[in-house]
């Protein structure tokens, strides 16, 4: 298994082009199956949630190829010849993002059957609100053996009225694919305005679906009987821009990062200016990051788009235990989205979690020590925490990080960082 050695201490300067964001590429890979023609995706991501989602659409009997050399960030899918329905227990369990099947399949060939996602790092994620919508677009579902077996009514599944009952963003994507091609007229109300399901409209309308207002809390929909091929860009992720922007903040460095939609990023770079850091914004793509001197303690709260991410919250509190005096961080999207912080404890933080909220006392000189990664961005804080860490930072269960971040390494590398992948 491999692990990350992080010697500490050296303050990042450079540039870093930012890769395609894999919670768009995930639902757009997902799209494909809308169509037996072919659909061609650039700028996705080499990460291993890619590349699971391709074992499962390869599972269900489409093709999947994936570029090489130059073209090493584009991935083709033709779904003619779909043999299976089935979305199984072993791809889902290691990729939630797996249920974003169930739309399209339902859609497209009148049944699925779907693995019921467990628990997971991060508290309960469950899926009831994609079923809700599926039942109001006429399909039957029964829960059994673990699985979810949804099947639509003869003729099809039939427009509807969905009011989400909170914000689901892969809830959302996938009632989207459901409804492009069901009969009549689909409003999504309380959509989630993530930028990621405005990309995935854009991949639909390019198939052929009509689609208006994604992006806005109401979606709507007119069926469509058929779709078709498409080829399409997946916009930056903001996620990975925002990580590198705290990497520069935390090192007391000045990053430039390219290809990056600085739009996508207004309540993270809010943040960034309140704790002091320079942010400018020398053309419509790139933003420049240069630490704040001092780093001043700022409260967050995670909320939906356009709010501040869940998904940059353990790298904010990294930052923050870098910070003068005391911060408070709320999350409210997850349960139980704290794991990095007793492993940053590890390391000398000072973070007392009560409930929803953690309260961050700075500033703790961080030192060196092996730590274990939990998920995904927890696993980046670690990264981030390493990164300015007194001495050896050994990061354990790095394949957390890969599912969701190309090569780190060799980036944090390239820009001044000593980050190594050992074995
Ligand atoms: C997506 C992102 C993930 C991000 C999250 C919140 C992808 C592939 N993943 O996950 O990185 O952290 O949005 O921005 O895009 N919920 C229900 N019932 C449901 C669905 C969700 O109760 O049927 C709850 C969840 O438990 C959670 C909240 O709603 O508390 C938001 O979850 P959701 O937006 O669905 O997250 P994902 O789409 O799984």
């Amino acid at each position: 298994m491999d692990k990350f050695l992080i010697r500490g201490g050296t303050p990042l300067e450079g540039q870093l082009s930012i890769s395609g964001a894999k919670n768009a590429a995930l639902p757009a890979l997902a799209a494909a199956l809308l169509t037996d023609k072919r659909v061609v995706l650039e700028n996705i991501p080499a990460v291993r949630d890619i590349r699971t989602m391709g074992r499962l659409l390869a599972t269900l009997g489409a093709e999947v190829s994936y570029g090489k050399g130059a073209q090493s960030h584009r991935v083709v899918i033709e779904a003619g010849d779909i043999t299976s329905r089935e979305a199984p227990y072993d791809l889902v369990k290691t990729m939630r993002a797996s249920s974003l099947v169930l739309g399209p399949l339902l859609a497209r060939f009148g049944s699925a059957r779907v693995s019921v996602p467990g628990g997971c790092a991060i508290g309960a994620r469950p899926i009831d609100l994609h079923v809700k919508g599926l039942e109001k677009l006429g399909a039957g579902i029964r829960q059994e053996h673990g699985y979810i077996e949804a099947q639509a009514p003869d003729g099809g599944l039939k427009g509807a009225q969905i009011f989400f009952s909170r914000v689901t963003v892969t809830g959302t994507e996938d009632l989207m694919m459901a409804a492009v091609l069901a009969d009549g007229e689909t409003v999504l109300e309380n959509a989630a305005r993530e930028p990621e399901v405005g990309d995935l409209a854009d991949l639909l309308v390019k198939m052929g679906a009509k689609i208006e207002g994604a992006g806005t809390t109401t979606i709507r929909i007119q069926g469509v009987g058929r779709l078709h091929g498409a080829r399409h860009t997946i916009i930056p992720d903001r996620i990975e821009a925002g990580t590198f922007a705290v990497a520069a903040a935390i090192t007391g460095g000045r990053l430039l990062l390219e290809r990056c939609h600085p739009g996508h990023l207004m309540a993270v770079i809010d943040k960034l200016k309140e704790a002091g850091a320079g942010v400018s914004l020398p053309s419509p793509s790139s933003i420049e990051i240069e630490a704040p001197r001092p780093l001043k303690a700022v409260n967050v709260t995670t909320q939906e788009y356009p709010g501040f991410a869940t998904d940059m919250q353990a790298q904010f509190m990294a930052l923050l235990t870098q910070a003068e005096g005391t911060s408070i961080i709320t999350e409210t999207i997850f349960e139980n989205r704290f794991m990095h912080v007793l492993e940053l404890a590890r390391m000398g933080a000072q973070i007392s979690v009560e409930g929803n909220r953690a309260v961050v006392m700075g500033k703790s000189a961080l030192s060196g020590a092996s730590v274990l990664c939990s998920d995904l961005r927890a696993s980046a804080s670690l990264v981030l925490a390493g990164l300015v860490a007194q001495g050896e930072t050994l990061v354990d269960r790095v394949y957390h990080i890969d599912r969701g971040y190309e090569k780190i390494e060799q980036r944090l590398c390239s820009v001044g960082a000593q980050v190594e992948r050992v074995s």
